[in-house]
């Protein structure tokens, strides 16, 4: 009982939806704006650079304490559900009618507790795909799938595979309209150069 409700709190944590909340004390609802997405990278298009960094702090927040205090209390296969619960709250907020993010900042604070040198190589990962073709999206999802080869190769400890393995789906769902997006070449694109 007591760890349904500790996943249940996790899955609340996840699910605050900080992106809407700060767009909305700028009057700006991130749904209808952009790629109607509410987290960092969209935060950073509409709402510009300091915002888009407070939503991507508050994002990888909702992923990194709450795994970090389970994995100490209850041990890493329970730290592990804590970051599934806060990824399907942001990817799925209860506070949305079940719409949310797209779970990439949130998990890679799930990975920071967890696996920091799986998510920081992950993170060089997303830099050169989204330097070399301009697509964030693209990194977001090259970086997900990175994740657990990744983690094989560095031979974390097997239960976190119970994280790595599903989080990367999760994220390529949530990125289903970007995949439709970049398929038809109308997918928003930095240019570097
Ligand atoms: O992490 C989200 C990013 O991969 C895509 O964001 O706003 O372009 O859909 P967006």
């Amino acid at each position: 009982m007591r760890v349904v409700l500790m996943l249940l709190i996790c899955y609340l944590i996840g699910s605050i939806p900080c992106g809407y909340l700060i767009g909305r004390r700028k009057s700006v609802d991130l749904r209808s704006r952009g790629s109607g997405n509410i987290g960092a990278t969209n935060a950073f298009r509409i709402l510009g650079p300091e915002l888009g960094l407070l939503v991507l702090f508050c994002d990888v927040a909702k992923g990194f304490i709450p795994v970090l205090i389970v994995n100490n209390i209850f041990g890493p296969a329970w730290g592990v559900g804590a970051g599934l619960a806060a990824m399907v709250g942001h990817n799925w907020s209860v506070f949305l009618g079940f719409r949310g993010g797209r779970g990439v900042a949130t998990g890679a604070g799930v990975l920071i507790a967890l696996m920091p040198w799986v998510v920081f190589i992950a993170f060089i990962v997303w830099v050169l795909v989204v330097l070399i073709s301009g697509y964030v999206s693209l990194g977001s999802i090259i970086a997900a799938i990175a994740v657990p080869i990744i983690a094989l190769i560095l031979r974390v400890p097997w239960v976190y595979f119970i994280f790595a393995v599903p989080a990367p789906i999760l994220v390529v769902i949530r990125h289903l309209p970007n995949i439709r997006r970049l398929q038809a070449g109308t997918e928003s694109r930095i240019r570097f150069w």
